[in-house]
């Protein structure tokens, strides 16, 4: 399904990302994964080379400027005409309510996760025009579309990350880019355990009652489901799916 396709993947290295690398590479598109974990971006590559779409590993910082612009070039010149950007690294940042939680703490987080989005599509939205078009998948999250107590910078981030989506794609409406924004609900991967652990200290199985107490459908989501649908919207995604917010989210966002 996505021979021939050249994407971007940021956050790689991570639950959501890796899996949405195998997806890909699976389906035969070339993947320039993207992350600061150097190592575990290396032992992805390794991890796919057999698949059959080329993964080739990028250690970078997704919400630095020159290496944005770096990681762009780079797919362009050693994989091809770039045809997708999945910008989708982030961090969770701290958990407390806003009166204890600190201003650098804000700020961290609104640069790792707000500031990576614009960066990625003031980079990569001339790279797609000049391949004539193509697809900007953004991660945001529910917390992009409802609060959740004690992450007033991740969720103030991941609005933040709705509203660049759509303001690029009016911006880009009409010259073949579609820009999405991914909402996914509570998935099983560390950044969930993270919040997890500060919810409930050292008790996993209670942690577990929590998080799924917060999803009609009783369940964290699986990486893989979430990446099965990201890699279809970075590879199919039609003409006229563009300017979306799509849960993917077990009904969280449903009531
Ligand atoms: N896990 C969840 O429950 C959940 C829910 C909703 C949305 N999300 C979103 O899904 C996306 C993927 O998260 P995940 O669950 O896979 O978490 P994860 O922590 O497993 O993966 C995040 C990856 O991003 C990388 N990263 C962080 N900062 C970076 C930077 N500046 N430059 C490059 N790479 C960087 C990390 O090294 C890590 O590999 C994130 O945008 C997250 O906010 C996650």
């Amino acid at each position: 399904m996505s021979e021939g396709n050249v994407v971007v993947v940021t956050g790689a290295a991570g639950g959501l990302g890796s899996e949405t690398v195998r997806a890909l590479a699976q389906g035969g598109a070339s993947v320039l994964a993207v992350d600061l974990a150097e190592e575990a971006v290396e032992q992805l590559a390794a991890d796919t080379a057999g698949l059959a779409g080329q993964v080739v590993a990028h250690a970078a910082d997704a919400a630095d400027a020159s290496d944005v612009e770096g990681f762009i070039a780079r797919a362009g010149k050693e994989l091809g005409p770039l045809s997708a950007l999945f910008n989708n690294a982030a961090i969770e940042g701290a958990i407390a309510p806003i009166t204890e939680y600190s201003e650098e703490e804000y700020d961290r987080v609104m640069h790792v996760n707000a500031k990576s989005v614009w960066l990625g599509m003031k980079y990569g939205i001339p790279a797609l025009e000049k391949s004539g078009g193509g697809i900007i998948l953004n991660t945001a999250s529910t917390g992009g579309m409802m609060g959740w107590p004690g992450l007033s910078g991740y969720v103030a981030s991941k609005h933040a990350v709705v509203g660049m989506t759509r303001v690029g794609a009016l911006e880009n409406a009409g010259n073949g880019i579609r820009v999405n924004t991914l909402c996914p609900g509570p998935m099983d991967t560390r950044m969930i355990w993270s919040i997890g652990e500060v919810m409930v200290p050292g008790d996993r199985a209670e942690q577990k009652k929590q998080l799924e107490a917060t999803v009609p459908v009783g369940r964290l989501g699986q990486p893989a489901e979430v990446a099965a649908f990201a890699a279809w919207l970075l590879t199919e995604c039609p003409e006229y799916l563009t300017g979306a917010v799509l849960p993917i989210d077990g009904a969280q966002t449903a009531g």
